[in-house]
């Protein structure tokens, strides 16, 4: 899609031999982004320490102390997928804030778990929810596709060309995690949040945003079977290639070291102190990289919000679902920092002031 010139300034810097691509804005000529309103859904299935130590060997005292997490929701019922549960959320947004779906211009689903390798999720999704004047289309960007639709959907917002973005973030993680495999089948549930960007009438919305990325990962973070590369054939399915691969302790690195230092750019370039922050929404990855990230950033800890204990990490759903868990906690005015991290690697922060005082 195309900016206009004049509403934005794309930049690319070479920062430390990498590309970084930081979104300014000149505020006096931007139709602002604001979020105004979210949803989610979760399945109704939870997946439990306890019932994973009957499958693989370990126990919930390791999984609490290195993760975070207790328990996660899985959808065991075949046909909820990632749609199934996109569609959920976004129809939990639109009926708890009496959105008429076919005046909804664009639908973004962000996953790395669609519902086909072809076709894409989200015109599923938009036809399923009666978004009828709405076009769709996917955002690949794993754990930090939700951060990067974002930026997108403010960007549509941006252009008055498009008044309403529904930005949904869904992953069924449970349909490529090898149970088995006790490095990943711990960490990961199945979820989705929604959120709808429109043009902010109070001034506060999406203020800007930094993202990068490193094509390094996909050595530690991959499905190796079933792309181009390595298209399915028998030994590499009887290998378990289909699954989700990662190297842990690398990913858990880079994932520390490039939302702190992102996080702290976005919050440099906005002139703001750590106090002045009300709220961080971190990618629920693992309790120990949120605090170690925020630790960098030197935000008081009851200000980052969190809800791996219960959901594990859905990928592109954790922060969608963080939203709308704290809905009621936030302010109109609200200074939030969002930050994310994943496959690809892909990565970045983002400063958002919220838009609207809660209403039962
Ligand atoms: O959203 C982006 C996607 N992914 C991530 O962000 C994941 C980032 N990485 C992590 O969260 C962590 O690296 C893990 C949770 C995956 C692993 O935690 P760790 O603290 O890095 O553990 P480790 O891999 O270094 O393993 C430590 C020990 C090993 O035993 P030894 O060699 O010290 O005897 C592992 O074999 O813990 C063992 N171990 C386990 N023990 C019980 C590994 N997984 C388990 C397990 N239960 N599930």
């Amino acid at each position: 899609f195309c900016f206009e010139q004049k509403t934005f300034i794309f930049t690319k810097q070479i920062v430390q031999g990498k590309d970084k691509h930081t979104m300014k804005r000149d505020s006096s000529l931007v139709t602002k982004a604001a979020i105004t309103a979210v949803g989610s859904y979760v399945p109704e299935e939870v997946l439990t320490n306890h019932d994973l130590e009957q499958m693989v060997d370990t126990n919930d005292e390791w999984i609490r102390s290195r993760t975070g997490i207790s328990e996660r929701r899985i959808a065991k019922n075949p046909q909820h997928s990632t749609g199934f549960m996109a569609v959920k959320a976004a129809q939990n947004l639109c009926q708890n804030n009496h959105i008429d779906p076919s005046t909804i211009d664009l639908v973004l689903v962000a996953t790395i778990t669609p519902d086909y390798q072809v076709s894409s999720t989200a015109p599923y999704v938009a036809t399923q929810i009666g978004a009828t004047n709405a076009f769709a289309f996917d955002i690949s960007a794993a754990c930090s596709g939700f951060l990067y639709g974002m930026s997108t959907a403010a960007s549509f917002i941006s252009s008055n060309q498009y008044k309403k973005v529904l930005l949904i973030g869904a992953d069924k993680m449970s349909s490529i995690i090898d149970y088995t495999d006790r490095a990943t089948c711990i960490i990961f549930g199945d979820g989705a949040g929604a959120a709808l960007f429109e043009a902010s009438d109070n001034g506060f919305g999406f203020e800007n945003a930094i993202h990068g990325n490193d094509g390094i990962g996909r050595e530690y973070l991959n499905i190796q079977e079933g792309g181009s590369l390595y298209p399915i054939n028998e030994n590499t399915f009887n290998a378990g290639k289909h699954y989700l691969n990662q190297e842990g302790k690398t990913v858990f690195k880079y994932a520390v070291k490039h939302m702190a230092e992102t996080s702290k750019k976005v919050i440099q370039n906005n002139a703001l102190t750590a106090e002045e922050i009300d709220y961080v929404i971190a990618h629920q990855a693992n309790k120990r990289i949120i605090d170690a990230t925020t630790n960098h950033l030197g935000v008081a800890e009851e200000k980052v919000l969190t809800n791996i204990h219960k959901y594990g990490n859905t990928t592109a759903a954790t922060l969608p679902l963080l939203l709308a868990d704290f809905e009621s906690t936030f302010k109109k005015g609200d200074k939030l920092i969002f930050t994310a991290f994943g496959g690809g690697f892909t990565w970045g922060a983002a400063y958002l002031t919220w838009n609207y005082d809660y209403q039962n």
